[in-house]
């Protein structure tokens, strides 16, 4: 049996890296086809949690949200909540302009998946450490993943397939959480 776990979000790639774990225990994920709720706040679980109860009472059936964020250490964990809002307005290359000069291009993504139901509202995380890339590379992915090179790597995001960023990633991290409840609860008495 495939179980399946519904995604308010409109970002294809993210739903295929998610989709990816969620097959390894026996699960699917799939666009639940309603809107995200944007909330802009300090912190991504706030975003999150907000973005999947507001669905889940919307959509009447459970509902998960991820939500990501990039935290630059020389810039004191930005753009971290803010990151879509600065990818729209300053792009991969503003990111580099903000970093030019800084000795320190350490960086990390989180990713906080948020799922709603009868349950209530569960939560789990993910992280991955790396460093920001002098240069755009590759063109896989999305966002940021040109620009972000994994601890133990020496490619960024972009230049590795689906899989291979997904042993890696931030995304795949909390995804795995996921599962871990997911199986959890499904073999629960
Ligand atoms: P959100 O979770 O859709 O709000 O994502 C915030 C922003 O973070 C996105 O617009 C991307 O620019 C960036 N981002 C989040 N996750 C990733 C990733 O896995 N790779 C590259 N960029 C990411």
């Amino acid at each position: 049996m495939t179980g399946l776990v519904l995604f308010a979000t409109g970002n294809r790639h993210k739903l295929a890296e998610l989709d990816a774990v969620l097959r390894g225990c026996g699960y699917r994920a799939e666009a639940a086809g309603v809107p995200k709720l944007e909330l802009q706040a300090d912190s991504l679980e706030e975003i999150a949690v907000a973005a999947a109860a507001t669905a889940y009472a919307a959509a009447g059936r459970p509902i998960a949200v991820e939500d990501a964020g990039l935290f630059v250490d020389a810039l004191n964990g930005f753009p971290g909540p803010y990151t879509s809002y600065v990818y729209k307005t300053l792009g991969v290359r503003g990111l580099l302009r903000l970093l030019e000069g800084a000795g320190d291009r350490a960086a990390e993504f989180r990713s906080v998946i948020a799922y709603a139901g009868p349950w209530g509202v569960k939560v789990f995380t993910g992280r991955v450490r790396g460093t920001i890339a002098a240069e755009p590379r590759g063109s896989g992915g999305f966002g940021y993943d040109p620009v972000f090179i994994p601890e133990g790597e020496t490619r960024t995001f972009a230049e590795m397939t689906l899989e291979e960023k997904n042993r890696y990633s931030h995304r795949a991290a909390a995804a795995r959480e996921l599962c871990r409840w997911l199986r959890e609860a499904r073999e629960a008495p």
